[in-house]
């Protein structure tokens, strides 16, 4: 069955890390009901969402997706890029291990999952402020024994690869290129996002429905035209935190619900 784990916001979210983004108050109560829209939209679109408690002093740890890496086999704890965000991982791992085999990353490594792109048994990882060449090889080294691919790629002017580019399906990959060095990506229809949105390269592909932030109304347009099913959705509270649609769910299948 397909599962979503999410968490709920913290109250301390605007203590959140920004690194390419000014700080802008956020609306917790519209940042909290726009959670739930979000939740509830995985749960339309077919997920079991298994939302975790808030944790009160972790601004950033409704961003589930930086704190683990699960493919159909496994789940990496990574020692995250931010030393804020880094207790994160504990509690994710505990729900994790109902599900999956842990394995768990050692210093000197460092590593986002919002730095992986995951395209079947490929996995791309973005070298950015948070991931680092450990972390790469030591993502490589736990999934080889799974037969996945692990491939760095160069990124610049974002926080995480998925900044910057996200697989939306029928082999193509919406990117900007200005954030993301392309060269690894050969083979994928690349669809560029439009000049006037640079940060709607984001989207989260659920089965064939790519969800898209409603802010970026051009980029949707473009993916309308193209034939992708596409659904908006309002993250306007969480784009403040520098997040995005990926950032705020683990998604990945269950064989049979425990
Ligand atoms: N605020 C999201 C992050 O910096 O990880």
């Amino acid at each position: 069955m397909l599962t979503a784990i999410t968490r709920q916001v913290s109250p301390s979210i605007n203590r959140c890390e920004l690194t390419f983004h000014a700080k802008e108050p956020i609306d917790i109560p519209r940042a909290i009901a726009q959670h739930e829209a979000y939740e509830e939209c995985l749960s339309q679109l077919g997920a079991r969402v298994i939302s975790l408690p808030a944790e009160a002093d972790l601004p950033d740890a409704v961003f589930v997706e930086d704190a683990a890496i699960v493919v159909d086999e496994v789940a990496v704890s990574p020692i995250m890029g931010a030393a804020s965000r880094r207790p994160e991982t504990e509690s994710l791992a505990r729900t994790l291990s109902i599900y999956r085999l842990l394995k768990y990353m050692q210093a000197p490594a460092t590593l986002d999952g919002g730095d992986v792109m995951r395209i079947g048994r490929r996995l791309f990882v973005g070298a950015s402020k948070r991931t680092n060449a450990d972390g790469i090889s030591q993502l490589r080294a736990a999934l080889a024994p799974f037969d996945y691919e692990v491939k760095s790629v160069n990124v610049k002017q974002c926080l995480h690869l998925k900044s910057g580019c996200s697989y939306v399906g029928r082999n193509s990959i919406l990117v900007n290129r200005g954030m993301v060095d392309v060269t690894r990506l050969a083979g994928f229809e690349l669809i560029d996002v439009p000049a006037s949105e640079p940060g709607a390269a984001n989207a989260l592909l659920i089965e064939d429905v790519v969800i898209v932030p409603s802010a970026f109304p051009q980029t949707i347009a473009l993916l309308d035209a193209r034939g992708f099913k596409v659904k908006a959705i309002d993250v306007s509270e969480f784009q403040k935190a520098e997040g995005g649609v990926t950032c705020k769910s683990i998604i990945f299948n269950v064989d049979a619900a425990p």
